[in-house]
């Protein structure tokens, strides 16, 4: 009997809950998308799915986690842009997000969003870039912590514009957000769906998203070149991974019960509503998850090396 239990079954898969290690704090743009779709993956796999904020260290913590959990397809990593491709370049990890993780399913993308606080004096980018530009001390940024998508949107805004930031770490981009609404930080640069709701109810102000289309849910704000700024071109794809060693079929069945919940029109309206993007279908296999990963990690790697980032 020990040596059936011990063994990876994939056959009776899944037999209990399944936990998804979100590495960022709850409320935040990653816990929210993690949510939807665990409860739609419940409905695929007839298994619980529960989430786990797992915070710290830029969200390299949690997926530490996931890595180091046994590959039988009970733990789930989920990550973006931020942890799985610009830790490596940030921290130095004891894990390899390429070689220690099998890749599931590729998830929307998320435009970031320029925010600040209502209390600053602009009302165009261009106004916000010369206010930037001409504090005595830099303007603080707040951040899910460095290597984090919104430090590198930050970092990747600073060298566009040539503004610099005094960055401010939280757990995760919600609680970032109290401070901005609360007026204790200057600006995010943030994932759309995290900030949109508050840029609509007037208790943070928006001026650019840094995609070329401007979003259907939130036409009045202008794209970064229409606003004056070419060149600050980005969007945070998020996806799942489990670790490396986990049996083919079981990555088969999760990428399956996402695909079924990406594709489910409830779940599609939700997410887009916030601003997000949704995976093309021809990018919905893990192998499409673990090309854009190498191809970002090809990209965006120098870029955070030349930007000497500590985080000591
Ligand atoms: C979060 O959920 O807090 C975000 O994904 C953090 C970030 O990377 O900016």
């Amino acid at each position: 009997v020990l040596a059936v239990t011990s063994a990876v079954r994939a056959d009776d898969y899944p037999s209990h809950p399944i936990t998804i290690i979100v590495p960022f704090a709850a409320g935040g743009p990653s816990d929210a998308m993690a949510r939807v779709l665990a409860e739609r993956m419940r409905t695929a796999l007839g298994q619980p799915l529960v989430i786990e904020n797992v915070t710290g260290a830029g969200g390299s913590i949690g997926v530490g986690r996931a890595v180091h959990s046994p590959p039988d397809g009970y733990t789930i990593s989920f990550g973006h842009l931020g942890t799985h491709v610009a830790n490596g370049a940030v921290y130095k990890l004891n894990f390899d997000l390429v070689a220690d993780l099998e890749p599931v399913v590729l998830l929307p993308s998320n435009p970031m969003i320029v925010v600040s606080k209502n209390a600053v004096p602009a009302t165009s980018l261009k106004e916000l870039i010369a206010w930037l530009k001409t504090r005595p001390s830099p303007a603080t940024a707040g951040t899910a912590g460095a290597g984090s998508g919104s430090h590198i949107a930050g970092v990747y805004f600073e060298s566009v514009t040539g503004i610099r930031l005094q960055y401010v770490p939280y757990r995760g981009t919600a609680p970032a957000l109290n401070d901005l609404i609360a007026g204790q930080i200057d600006v995010i640069v943030d994932q759309t769906s995290n900030s949109i709701g508050q840029v609509r109810a007037g208790t943070i102000r928006a001026y650019a998203i840094s995609d070329d289309k401007r979003l259907a849910s939130a036409p009045e704000i202008p794209t970064a070149e229409e606003a004056g700024l070419k060149g600050f071109n980005m969007v945070l794809w998020s996806g799942l991974w489990v670790p490396k060693g986990t049996p083919k079929e079981i990555v088969t069945r999760l990428n399956a019960a996402a695909v079924e919940a990406l594709n489910d029109p409830a779940v599609k309206k939700q997410l887009e509503s916030q601003g997000l993007k949704m995976t093309p279908q021809d990018q919905l296999t893990p192998e499409a998850l673990g090309t854009r990963q190498k191809a970002e990690i090809a990209k965006w790697w120098p870029i955070i090396k030349a930007a000497n980032i500590k985080v000591d």
